[in-house]
């Protein structure tokens, strides 16, 4: 009798207390071969083995390409020993000749096309381009790194190829592994080693030590040294394994047991679909974990599906293993044989019908073996044990339903997830019915169909993580990711200012790719700006009071027959339903780019409708997203018709949800649009108070990025310029809407506070400024003005400097002031202006109420832009004092 060792630390060794024990042939039941009985100490020095291999690097620190090539290696030797773990197979483990050449051939194949795949495509390092995170720019990527030393306990009803689901995924990602098969099928794995130890896989890379679980599984699935337990086998060993696991809080795959639902629609090939029904339970001898053994058939087509089952299932011919006609062979066991019997007694007991076998069957010659006949029972209930219990045998409960919501019920009646079948001749059907059934594969018209490429496991108790595949390789590796700022400087570290007493931020990224156009009758180049994006087909987005005032029109002529369409119906403060319009538009007529004429409520909705029709679904799919954008957008063109937001060149679009009853963001600056056209031309008929209530949000602007934490030189003198603009200007518009050059450098001021604001951030004037736009209405414009000079007072001993030069900005005569005082005559001179133009001065005369304030205020705290303010408040009631004096 052939006598087989353990694999330890490279070399075949005896158990080191000297045990064995033998291997029994099942179709015989007779032993053919002694192996070595690994226990305890075995355990402990295949462990050590393993653990010294992986921490020594000789094989995780090898390149992937010499890995794999040691692996492609392996693989060519197993092919070699391919007749004999063939037959040591089937004689092992009871697999019939065919099924067995079947399964070692994959053997190989798999190790090799999931090796190759891993060296060509696996993605071992992948950069994240968005991070997500706005305060914190810099490289981020993942690594894919080996978990460390695994364990595989291998089932014994495919010793081969689940040895290899085990050992390939392992072995490739840089892992170092210890095998535990079966002790009912210890062979193959160590026909296995024997392959490797061949193709020069170092030592301690892959060991193997046959022997019943017990005090060896207990020493595998608990010693510290392990990081990793891959097991499959039945849910209760399952289990056990994961609160072994879980005392050093091991890595854990688990591939379970399962009670597959196999589906068969009314419209099924009655003939496929009977196969199926037959293949899907009695191959193997029914050991698979997959197996179709709750066959769902619809009343209209039961009986007659049953009568052919049973035919089929008795034409079925069952002989020894190595008999190449035999359709099916042994189970595996006496015990295994015993369990079988158990439930066909409890079928019967609990009143299934049992329409054929159920009984013993005796091999002429070979009268030790434990064969069994294909065994179905009808009529079955759903709730019976035979249909909720794992059987693993060749016995199948054929159940009736009606109507495919009733099969998808019973389908998912059930503890297991692991796979299923829907027959039918509609494919799109049984898609739905395979859609509505929990489990990790569904098969429609095949069944028991494995590839490498394809991820294998269950929901529910079928198991915890997936074999085969990019999924299967995943599992056997931990996530690394390394960040790198760009700034490797304390003062730019936004989080590590949390716990300093200097806010102040120093390192800035200037990033502004928005093409600025500027002039009297610049809108013309719009016909050229559209040619150098590449685009052909214009969507004008606009709003109604653009649009009425003709202002859209005059940009359709512009653009002569580059535009495919107006959506003219953009509100106020957009919501998501307009944005969700004007991308339906834009799908419909398929614009290549949009071309946004208006506001700051226009032009943030033609921003989202670009990030929507690049990325496909509704506006709610990416508001509230920070920095997650990775790629250019589609093409957006602004001819801005107000002067204050700046959004013509900001990376923000603001978007309100009418269920969440707020304001959301997308912030990315990907968003920032492509080209801006300021032809003053479109802001002549803008009235009076929203000429006033935009060029004090453009105010706000400039002055909260001049004052706040993230200031820097570009954006102060974008900033300051900008101020003096609006400073000069606006009493000019006021006075004259049609004074052209002044309607001109109010645009240019709008967009050089939006580009500042955009480097910079804004502060507590803006959150005051949203909260009560929010909760009372007051347009952001006006709000703004309102609360600024108070802010601006409530800032002074923390950006006395800069508002000092706000001041000079603002035309005061500063010679001779103190710093401070300079700062506070600032504050004087944004009240005077917004006098002298006719700015509401308080919250009262925009209908906020008094007994709003405190609200106000508690809501304000909440908007991030206060985090960027000079002097750090956090107290409701320092806000609510500032809400009283704008009050
Ligand atoms: N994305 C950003 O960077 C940013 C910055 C600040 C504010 N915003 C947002 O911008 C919006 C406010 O934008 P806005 O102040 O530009 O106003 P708006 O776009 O809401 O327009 C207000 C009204 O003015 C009318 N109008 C605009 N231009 C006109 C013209 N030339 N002639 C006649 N009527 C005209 C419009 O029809 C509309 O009814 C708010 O939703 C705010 O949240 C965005």
């Amino acid at each position: 009798m052939d006598q087989y060792k353990l694999f330890i630390d490279g070399e075949f060794v005896d158990a080191a207390d000297g045990k064995t024990f033998e291997t029994i042939d099942p179709g015989t039941g007779l032993p053919i071969a002694t192996v070595a009985k690994a226990g305890k100490a075995d355990a402990e020095a295949a462990i050590a083995a393993a653990r010294r291999a992986f921490d020594s690097g000789v094989w995780s620190g090898l390149d992937i390409s010499a890995r794999i090539a040691i692996l492609q290696d392996f693989a060519d030797q197993i092919s070699q020993q391919g007749v004999r773990m063939v037959v040591t197979e089937c004689m092992d483990a009871g697999q019939i000749i065919g099924y067995a050449k079947m399964i070692v051939m994959w053997a190989s194949l798999l190790l090799r096309n999931l090796s190759t795949y891993a060296a060509t495509k696996f993605p071992f390092e992948e950069e994240i381009l968005a991070s997500g995170n706005a305060f914190a720019p810099g490289r981020e990527f993942v690594r894919r790194e080996p978990v460390g030393v695994c364990v595989g306990i291998v089932p014994w009803n495919f010793p081969t190829a689940l040895a290899m689901w085990k050992i390939a995924p392992a072995l490739i990602m840089g892992n170092t592994i210890v095998v535990k098969p079966a002790s009912n099928t210890p062979l193959t794995a160590l026909i296995l080693a024997e392959a490797a130890k061949a193709a020069g896989i170092p030592k301690g890379v892959l060991n193997v030590l046959p022997g019943p679980g017990g005090e060896l599984g207990k020493t595998l699935c608990t010693h510290p040294d392990v990081d990793k337990v891959a097991f499959t086998g039945s849910t209760e060993v399952g289990r056990e394994i994961m609160r072994m696991a879980s005392d050093t809080v091991k890595k854990v795959t688990l591939e379970l047991g399962g009670k597959s639902a196999n589906i068969i629609l009314d419209d099924a090939d009655m003939d496929l679909a009977v196969d199926g029904a037959c293949v899907g339970t009695f191959l193997h001898q029914g050991q698979i974990c997959e197996s179709g053994t709750r066959v769902l058939v619809p009343s209209k087509i039961y009986d007659e599906f049953v009568d052919r089952m049973k035919k089929r299932a008795e034409a079925l011919r069952i002989g020894y293993q190595l008999d190449p006609t035999s359709h099916m062979g042994p189970v595996v066991s006496k015990e295994q044989l015993a369990t079988i019997e158990h439930y066909v007694k409890l079928g019967q007991e609990e009143g299934a019908e049992l329409i054929t076998g159920g009984k013993r069957v005796e091999v002429k010659g070979m009268e030790g073996g434990y064969y069994y006949a294909p065994t179905i029972f009808a009529n079955v209930d759903n709730k019976m044990r035979i249909a909720q219990e794992e059987i693993f045998g060749p016995v199948v409960c054929v159940i009736k339903y009606d109507g495919d919501e009733e099969a998808v019920a019973i389908a998912n009646d059930s503890i297991y997830g692991l796979a299923g079948g829907v027959f039918s001749n509609n494919i799109a059907r049984a898609e739905r019915v395979a859609r509505g059934v929990r489990t990790g594969t569904m098969w429609i018209n095949n069944f028991h169909v494995f590839a490498e490429y394809c991820p294998f496991g269950g929901y529910k108790q079928s198991g915890v993580g997936r074999e085969l595949g990019k999924w299967g390789l995943e599992e056997y590796t931990q996530v690394k990711r390394i960040h790198v700022p760009y700034y490797s400087d304390r003062n730019t570290n936004f989080s590590f200012t949390l716990m300093s007493d200097n806010k102040k931020i120093d390192g800035f990224n200037y990033n502004c790719p928005t093409n600025v156009i500027a002039g009297h009758g610049c809108l013309s180049s719009i016909y050229k700006v559209i040619v150098d994006l590449g685009c052909r087909r214009a969507l004008i987005v606009t709003d109604p009071g653009v649009r009425k005032a003709g202002l859209a029109d005059l940009v359709k002529s512009a653009l002569v027959d580059f535009c495919v369409g107006i959506y003219d119906n953009i509100p106020p403060d957009p919501d998501l339903e307009s944005v969700d319009g004007a991308t339906a538009m834009a799908r419909e007529l398929k614009a290549d780019c949009i071309v946004s004429v208006g506001g700051g409520s226009v032009i943030d909705a033609a921003k989202t409708v670009c990030v929507a029709l690049k990325n496909g679904g509704k506006a709610n799919d990416y508001v509230n997203r920070w920095f997650a954008l990775s790629e250019p957008q589609t093409p957006h063109i602004v001819v801005p018709t107000t002067a204050g937001t700046g959004s013509e060149v900001t990376n923000i679009a603001v978007i309100t949800s009418k269920t969440a009853g707020r304001k959301l963001f997308i912030a990315d600056p990907r968003i920032m649009p492509n080209a801006a056209i300021l032809d003053p031309r479109f802001t002549m008929t803008l009235p009076k108070d929203m000429t006033v209530g935009s060029a004090m949000d453009a105010m706000t602007h400039a002055v909260e990025a001049s004052v706040s934490i993230m200031a820097n030189p570009i954006c102060d003198g974008l900033a300051l310029h900008a101020i003096r603009l609006i400073s000069e200007n606006l009493p000019l518009v006021v006075a004259d809407g049609k004074n052209e050059k002044a309607r001109l450098n109010m645009q240019i001021a709008a967009t050089t506070a939006g580009w500042s604001f955009t480097i910079a951030q804004v502060g507590l004037a803006h959150a005051m400024a949203h909260t009560v736009g929010t909760l009372h209405h007051v347009p952001h414009g006006a709000a703004c003005g309102i609360v600024l000079p108070k802010v601006m007072r409530f800032n002074v001993d923390h950006a006395a400097g800069k508002l000092a030069l706000v001041a000079q900005a603002l035309g005061v005569d500063t010679k001779g002031m103190a710093e401070r005082d300079a700062a506070l005559a600032a504050a004087d001179a944004v009240e005077a202006l917004m006098q002298k133009v006719g700015h509401p001065m308080r919250l009262r005369d925009v209908g906020v109420p008094e007994e709003g304030l405190p609200l106000c205020a508690f809501h304000a705290l909440a908007d991030s832009s206060i985090l960027f303010n000079p002097r750090p408040t956090g107290d409701p009631g320092e806000v609510l004092e500032l809400y009283k004096q704008a009050y």
